[in-house]
């Protein structure tokens, strides 16, 4: 606290990330990072950036990846927007178009939504999440307020249909409907094709999980041109150039490695699958997730227990103190060797717990 502060700075809630280890020894399930290293065409693209691309400014359009990622969705590139990873796209989308309005999330999601709506002043409400942790869409569309979905939903991996989507766009055209696919890539439907019928429709994107490139910091959106334009006013009232040159070229690269996504979807949803059935088999319930991530909760032991059992044997998970979540583990999908290694401790930490 410093007496030069603005009132609003002292009553931030910021958010708060998973913990990011600097120790190698550590099996990391924590923040939902890619299992796999990046694409090999990825690390091409890095090694032959030249000195002459870092001396100048890079484009600050990044005109040839929203060129990629255009050919990618088949989206015109006058429909793409993109920035400093999926939160920066989101907060300049908070600030455009959320900004002192009224708006709805779910009680159990992404914990960045709360934050950004009290840095801008949006009154919030969030709706609560059904017994199993699906969403009430009805609740959510007899109210004429944006909406603002992570689809999948995190932490709890389940997804909304397109046509869930589409309900609630079409539910009142003057609403708008915000589905932040950070999490696409990993078996759930995208809402992508909705937008050249849907003026009130944005999503958002992450090369964090789908492409393993968190270190990378690239996100984008996808809307009708006006609402795009408005989340270029703001990054350019704000910093002109949110994504350096490495980033434009190694980003446009994973787009276009179309051959490298398949193979790692496929591979992260095997392993949720083996997970998932490895923890079933000893007394953990599982929620059925189209994310590189599961959520999951034991019928006897208690979330706290098993998160410092598992910290005692260098697998670090991801756990909230939040009411109705306080007992369930987030895992993120690790290699299948991680996997097999996750099941082991679990086998013995529940056969030492419940004897
Ligand atoms: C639901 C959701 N949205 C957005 C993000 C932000 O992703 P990034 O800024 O890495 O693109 C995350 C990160 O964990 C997330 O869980």
């Amino acid at each position: 606290m410093s007496r030069f502060w603005i009132d609003k700075i002292s009553g931030l809630k910021p958010y708060v990330p998973g913990e990011q280890p600097t120790s190698d020894s550590l099996i990391k399930l924590n923040t939902n990072e890619h299992a796999l290293p990046p694409a090999e065409s990825v690390l091409a693209a890095l090694r032959s950036a030249s000195g002459e691309a870092l001396r100048r400014y890079p484009d600050p359009t990044a005109s040839a990846l929203r060129s990629a990622i255009s050919a990618a969705e088949s989206v015109p590139p006058d429909q793409i927007f993109v920035g400093n990873g999926s939160d920066e796209v989101l907060a300049h989308l908070w600030f455009a178009l959320l900004k002192g309005r009224r708006v709805q999330t779910l009680d159990t999601t992404y914990g960045f939504y709360p934050v950004w709506a009290g840095l801008y002043d949006a009154v919030l409400t969030e709706v609560p999440v059904l017994e199993d942790f699906s969403v009430d869409v009805d609740t959510l569309k007899n109210d004429d307020a944006a909406i603002v979905l992570a689809n999948p939903n995190a932490p709890t991996g389940r997804a909304l249909t397109r046509d869930d989507i589409a309900l609630l766009a079409d539910s009142n055209s003057d609403r708008l409907v915000v589905v932040d696919e950070a999490y696409f890539g990993f078996g759930a439907e995208t809402a992508v094709p909705l937008i050249a019928d849907h003026d009130n429709l944005i999503v958002t994107r992450s090369l964090s999980k789908s492409h393993a490139l968190a270190g990378m910091r690239v996100g984008y959106a996808i809307a009708q041109p006006d609402l795009i334009e408005g989340l270029i006013r703001v990054k350019d009232s704000f910093n002109s150039y949110p994504l350096d040159a490495l980033a434009q070229a190694a980003a446009a690269a994973a787009i276009q490695d179309t051959q490298w996504l398949e193979n790692a979807s496929r591979e992260v949803r095997e392993v949720r699958e083996v997970m998932s059935a490895g923890l079933r088999a000893i007394g953990f319930e599982v929620l059925p997730s189209q994310a590189n991530f599961i959520f999951t909760e034991h019928q006897s032991l208690a979330g706290r227990q098993i998160f410092d059992a598992l910290r005692a044997r260098d697998i670090l998970v991801r756990r909230w103190d939040k009411e109705r979540i306080e007992n369930w583990l987030r895992i993120s999908v690790g290699t299948m060797a991680q996997a097999e290694q996750l099941l082991v401790v679990m086998r013995e930490i529940v056969s030492a717990e419940t004897g």
